[in-house]
């Protein structure tokens, strides 16, 4: 494994599917508030009302974080929490949340990691058009700027989305996720204008951040045809530019893919490009396996289809490919050339506590050994890989699945909110302290040779 002072080994969370105390301390809705409340959109009727109550409980989460032994803790921040109408006035009580959780980390040894938007936008910019409006460029960057004012003295390191693939497709273009429109216009104009947010992000962010390492999180991975039929073929190839290109290329090289240049044309105005195209410092990368596409009926033409037969699966269905994963990181270390963070992976697992209260998780400890090894192929093969956190610390709420999923390394029983690691996070734990160990063995050879050598140069300039 890496070194681990050099090498970054964390978790990840995100704040509507933790933090709950929805309604509390002045926070806005956010647009998975609304969703919640439509029927049918999330299973058995679930909401973020009270999720894991991270808001009341960051201590102890952050006491398990330490038992584990990460080095790091990404985490995002509810736009509404702390501009509960998306823009003016500021909701002191929210800043403060983020202050104290901050102020935690920093006292345990972990070094945040913020990303600005994992999904849940105000209601009230949603109200007035939300990623179809222009105008949200400019919003974005004023709640870039008061979150670089509050805690960019300690926080140095700022992600600005996470997978904006994810959020444009499924909720403007597929009307899956909130806020659950299907428009071909909306999909387009919402890609361009969270890039746009994107670029006017981190040119606030490195202006008012001393010190500051910056990049955007992209959920990157295969697209294969899920037959061989022509139709599937074809849908593979609309899909894949929405997935893996539609933010990386723009936002590295200052242009579209190709196949979705002419349609995002319209709402792209002079100068838009280079100002999405702002350096960033590393490639933040979320990766749980490839795609299998099919035809489908939607505007895209494509949906997910089912892996061969070989293919082995998660209890959520997610295909299980490490190869996948070595190549994509070697893909985006020759496409981008960044440093990269792999800021999301792991999997989800029918996890139940046992009599004795232990929770063995033998499917999840599988998976993620076979991904790391994976991710050390691609490190030994060159990749320049930074950093590797888990999805997730705890047992969540999963979007439309709502609690019906567990991608935690910590067991969290929803009607106590009793937390319980997973034998899982014992194994991360151990995998952590043995990468250090061998760090700290391989420093040693390292200087016992550079000794040596010193000692024989030394010797032959005597005898000399
Ligand atoms: C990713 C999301 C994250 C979580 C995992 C399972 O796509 O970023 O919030 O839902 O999937």
């Amino acid at each position: 494994m890496p070194a681990a002072d050099s090498f970054l080994w964390g978790v990840s969370t995100s704040s509507f599917q933790i933090e709950g105390a929805s309604h509390l301390d002045g926070r806005g809705d956010s647009i998975w508030d609304s969703y919640c409340r439509q029927q049918g959109r999330i299973k058995n009727g679930d909401t973020g009302d009270v999720a894991c109550d991270h808001y009341h409980r960051y201590p102890e989460d952050i006491a398990l974080m330490r038992d584990i032994g990460v080095g790091a803790y990404r985490f995002s921040i509810s736009w509404p929490r702390v501009l509960p109408r998306g823009r003016g006035a500021a909701n002191q009580a929210g800043l403060d949340f983020y202050d104290g959780l901050v102020d935690a980390l920093l006292a345990a040894g972990i070094e945040p990691w913020a990303c600005l938007y994992h999904w849940d936008l105000p209601q009230a910019l949603q109200d007035l058009g939300g990623w179809q409006n222009r105008d949200i460029a400019g919003w974005f960057a004023d709640y870039a700027a008061l979150l670089a004012r509050r805690l960019g003295d300690r926080v140095k390191r700022f992600a600005t989305f996470n997978e904006p693939c994810v959020f444009t497709l499924f909720g403007y273009g597929l009307g899956w996720n909130a806020p659950g429109i299907a428009d071909r216009g909306a999909l387009h104009q919402a890609i361009h204008h969270v890039n746009l947010s994107h670029g006017r992000a981190i040119d606030v962010l490195r202006q008012s951040v001393a010190n500051a390492s910056l990049g955007a999180i992209h959920n990157r991975q295969p697209c294969y045809p899920a037959t061989t039929r022509e139709e599937d073929v074809a849908a593979t190839w609309r899909f894949a530019p929405y997935w893996n290109d539609a933010f990386p290329y723009p936002q590295h090289f200052a242009h579209y893919p190709l196949e979705l240049a002419e349609a995002i044309e319209p709402y792209i105005k002079p100068g838009d490009m280079a100002q999405i195209a702002r350096p960033v410092d590393w490639f933040g990368l979320n990766h749980y396996s490839p795609h299998y596409i099919r035809a489908d009926v939607n505007l895209i033409g494509a949906g997910f289809g089912a892996p061969p037969v070989e293919v082995r699966r998660t209890a959520i269905g997610w295909p299980i490919v490490p190869d996948a994963f070595r190549d994509t990181l070697l893909d985006i270390h020759h496409r981008f050339r960044l440093p990269i963070y792999v800021l999301e992976n792991g999997t989800a697992a029918d996890d139940k506590l046992d009599e004795a209260g232990r929770v063995q998780d033998p499917a999840r400890i599988a998976y993620l050994d076979a991904y790391t090894r994976a991710m050390q192929e691609a490190i030994r093969a060159g990749a320049d890989v930074k950093g590797y956190f888990v999805w997730s610390l705890l047992d969540n709420f999963e979007w439309t699945s709502g609690y019906s999923q567990r991608f935690g390394l910590v067991h969290v029983d929803f009607a106590t909110q009793k937390r319980t690691l997973k034998a899982s996070a014992h194994w991360y734990a151990d995998l952590i302290r043995t990468a250090r160990t061998s760090r700290i063995a391989a420093d040693r050879a390292e200087r016992d040779t550079m000794t040596e050598r010193a000692g024989a140069a030394a010797a032959t300039a005597v005898s000399d």
